[in-house]
């Protein structure tokens, strides 16, 4: 393995440090490098359309990250190199089926798609059913899955494809953080080609996973702190924006009078996604917190941002996964990240409606 240092020491029975992370985190499958076949769509499309922002997206879907791909494939500012899965809404196996299932949807499947994490780094896994149902995305008929995942862990296909683009990728991590905390423990080198991390999670003030704490950095807060403290140009797209971000049934009823199959899809998804937040929190509509992660790299000025320090609980059961955001300047530490705010949701519903339209 030519990684930039080992993640890890050698582990006394002899076994490379990538398959003692695998190992660890359950997927079965070695950081190996140079793993799968080649990548020749992806890469040689970036390369004719060069005012693009390269991005890879790192997912779990999710009724939001469905709309959140959808987002990044319509939009002409972006050029999706990759869809990586980590497990979160549900296990791994299911939000690698559901990427796979909504290229399918999409006519696309000639994005790969190479599946990650199937747990946490330190902590056991807990999975969002009661929000995405036991698929993870449940209410629609998405079509079965046209192509296979790569065989190559997510990591790897990072790594290659950001040590192909000849521009510098922007992540967007609409999950758990554990894939990008593995991708900068293992390859850190790397990080000077990754141009910033636009990420959905966090909240300056209420959480959903728990009071304390949004689901994403609640479910791997020892990864969240890793990416925050990566020193990386960051972006928090927190609960405080993308409650803001709510698309309505009314919104939803705007996709399915399209009258096509992707329309109807997302159409029922926000159904199944809309009792949950009706029942919770009384809302008509649901925040679409990943797509918000999307449109701001998208269309910069979209969000309003403002920058701070940022810190992860990492040690507290009670506030476990708080994104401690020190908006006052307390600490006096360093700013690590901008932190959304607020959105103009008529633009956003705008977009992912126009989006949805992009397809048949
Ligand atoms: C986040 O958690 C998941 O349920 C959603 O897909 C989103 O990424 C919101 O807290
Ligand atoms: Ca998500």
């Amino acid at each position: 393995m030519d990684r930039d240092e080992p993640p890890v020491q050698p582990h006394p029975n002899g076994a490379a440090a990538g398959g003692i992370l695998a190992t660890v985190l359950g997927t079965g499958k070695r950081l190996s490098v140079n793993a799968g076949p080649a990548l020749p769509a992806a890469l040689s499309y970036h390369r004719s359309m060069p005012s693009r922002t390269p991005v890879i997206l790192d997912c779990d879907p999710g009724h939001d990250d469905a709309l959140a791909i959808t987002l990044a494939l319509a939009r002409p500012e972006l050029d999706l190199l990759a869809v990586t899965t980590v497990a979160g809404n549900a296990p791994l196996e299911a939000t690698t089926r559901n990427a796979l299932r909504v290229l399918t949807l999409l006519g696309r499947t000639a994005i790969p798609v190479a599946a990650g994490a199937a747990r946490p780094l330190v902590r056991p896994l807990h999975v969002a059913v009661n929000v995405h149902g036991t698929s993870g995305l449940d209410g629609a008929d998405l079509p079965e899955p046209g192509v296979a995942a790569r065989p190559e862990h997510a990591v790897e296909l990072m790594r290659a494809l950001i040590e192909a683009s000849p521009d510098p990728v922007t992540l967007i991590p609409t999950g758990p953080l554990t894939n990008i905390a593995l991708l900068i423990r293992t390859y850190p080198r790397l990080l000077e080609r990754v141009s910033r991390i636009c990420l959905m999670g966090g909240a300056v003030g209420e959480g959903n996973a728990t009071a304390s704490a949004e689901f994403n950095i609640w479910a791997d807060p020892d990864a969240a702190a890793i990416v925050f403290e990566a020193g990386r140009p960051l972006t928090m797209i927190g609960l405080d924006v993308t409650h803001l971000a709510l698309v309505s049934a009314a919104d939803a009823a705007r996709m399915a009078a399209l009258g096509t199959r992707t329309g109807r899809v997302f159409a029922d998804l926000l159904e199944f996604f809309g009792r949950f937040h009706r029942e919770r929190y009384g809302w008509d509509g649901s925040p679409i917190h990943d797509a918000v992660a999307v449109a701001h790299v998208a269309l910069p000025g979209l969000v309003r941002t403002e920058t701070c320090r940022v810190d992860i609980e990492t040690t507290s059961e009670l506030t476990r996964g708080r994104t401690v955001a020190d908006r006052a300047g307390l600490t006096g530490r360093d700013p690590n990240a901008e932190i959304g705010l607020g959105i103009d949701r008529g633009r956003f519903v705008d977009l992912l409606v126009e989006a949805v339209a992009a397809f048949a």
